[in-house]
């Protein structure tokens, strides 16, 4: 797959040039001053001035643009992002690296000891190749793209991995459909995070995806010790026979979603959420079916957006003996707060209305409330637009939740 040109309009032949000579060791001192410069807060072009001064023009501009993405990169990779090479490409298709950790640690162990090489079907930076070597694992690291190889060579070379990790020029496609014996490549487990994106849109269309879904089923199949990552709106219905289907979610927002090769694979389907960094497994074994569906109690529950993704509402329900308030709509509602539960947030529901704007809004103003959060599921209300005209002069806050309850629109009032 051709990789496009990055943010900043440098194509990739340029940037491997300009890799090339930042990683030679004026190439690190030159990288050195600018992210020093960055965490200064100097702008762009008094920092190429002071850069140029220093390091001579044909590195100042390469070490500022790669030491900007090393702070971008900062929250997500932590001190990593520090000794890193990355794109405006790579990082954005990079996954968390705690989250590849996860996944690597979970792929070795499924694999036991037969299992010490991984291929990594598409490396880009390297996110996967760095967990799965820290894992224990010698890597493949394959990909079609020379940038992508170079970065993630450099990236192991930066963190001490070198010696685990072999990078080499290969199409996936290929690879996977020479894959005998459980093995592609001649390894034993792999991972495959097909690109998902062109042109700075994501594809929708998993035939689109780089490489393909037919591949990803091909690999499923001959490679049972395998993870590969999907797009979170995946279609269930795509999610091959034995093949465990994962979301996993990180402070409410759905992050990853993973297929498991069948030696891997334990249950039907997995919600993992990650609070606190700590993670929570909600599994089910087979489909747990719909929940029931009942009036507007006195607590209403937001399931996690990967709870719901997975399809395990329902476990959910029965635990917290709450129902659906509408068969369409996942929210659930009980006579008590799921206090600590991972798999939802609890709202007290004060009031419950027709859906009117007009009597909401004298609701709001004789409650004395003058800032209200609006959630919505169902309804084609825009929540920042009608929290704005919500809005009032009371000192009293509320969450109003705009949905259907028993096929009707309706608003229900919410203390926080
Ligand atoms: C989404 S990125 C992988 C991101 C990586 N796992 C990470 O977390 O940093 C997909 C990568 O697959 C590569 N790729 C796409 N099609 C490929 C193919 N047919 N064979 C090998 N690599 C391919 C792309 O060049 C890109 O680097």
């Amino acid at each position: 797959m051709a990789v496009p040109a990055d943010a900043s309009g440098t194509h990739p032949e340029g940037l491997l040039a300009q890799l090339a000579l930042l990683r030679t060791a004026e190439g690190a001192a030159a990288l050195e001053l600018a992210a020093s410069l960055h965490a200064a807060g100097v702008d762009v072009l008094a920092g190429l001035d002071r850069l140029r001064a220093a390091v001579g023009s044909e590195l100042a501009g390469p070490a500022w643009g790669f030491a900007r993405l090393r702070a971008r990169a900062r929250p997500v990779f932590g001190p990593d992002a520090d000794r890193m090479f990355l794109t405006d490409d790579t990082l954005e298709q990079a996954g968390r690296p705690e989250l590849a950790a996860r996944r690597a640690a979970r792929l070795m162990a499924a694999g036991g000891e037969e299992v010490d090489s991984v291929a990594d079907l598409g490396c880009a930076a390297g996110t996967d190749t760095i967990a799965l070597a820290r894992a224990g694992a010698s890597v493949l690291a394959v990909d079609v793209d020379p940038l992508a190889r170079e970065l993630t060579a450099a990236n192991v070379e930066a963190l001490g991995l070198a010696d685990r990790v072999w990078v080499v020029a290969g199409d996936a496609v290929e690879l996977v459909a020479a894959a005998r014996g459980g093995e592609v490549a001649n390894c034993a487990a792999a991972v495959l995070d097909p690109a998902r994106r062109a042109g700075g849109r994501r594809l929708l269309d998993p035939d689109r995806w780089s490489p393909p879904w037919p591949t990803v089923v091909d690999l499923l199949d001959r490679v049972p010790v395998t993870a590969v990552k999907v797009a979170p709106g995946l279609d269930h219905d795509r999610v091959p026979e034995g093949v465990e289907a994962e979301w996993v979610s990180v402070r409410g927002s759905i992050v990853e979603a993973l297929l498991w090769g069948r030696a891997v694979s334990t249950v039907w389907r997995r919600a993992t959420v990650v609070r606190d960094s700590v993670a929570h497994e909600l599994t089910a074994a087979a489909d747990p079916g719909q929940a029931p569906t009942g009036p507007v109690r006195g607590w209403l529950h937001e399931p996690d957006p990967a709870v719901i993704r997975s399809g395990l509402v329902s476990l959910v329900a029965a635990d917290l003996g709450a129902t659906l308030v509408d068969p369409t709509i996942a929210y659930l509602t009980s006579d008590a707060p799921a206090a600590d539960s991972p798999w939802v947030t609890s709202y007290r529901v004060d009031e419950v209305l027709p859906f009117n704007l007009k009597k909401l809004k004298a609701l709001l103003r004789a409650r004395g409330v003058g800032r209200v959060v609006v959630k919505k599921r169902g309804s084609a209300i825009e929540p920042e637009e009608l929290a704005r005209r919500l809005r009032g002069p009371g000192e009293a806050s509320a969450v109003v939740v705009v949905t259907r309850v028993a096929g009707k629109p309706t608003a229900l009032v919410c203390g926080t």
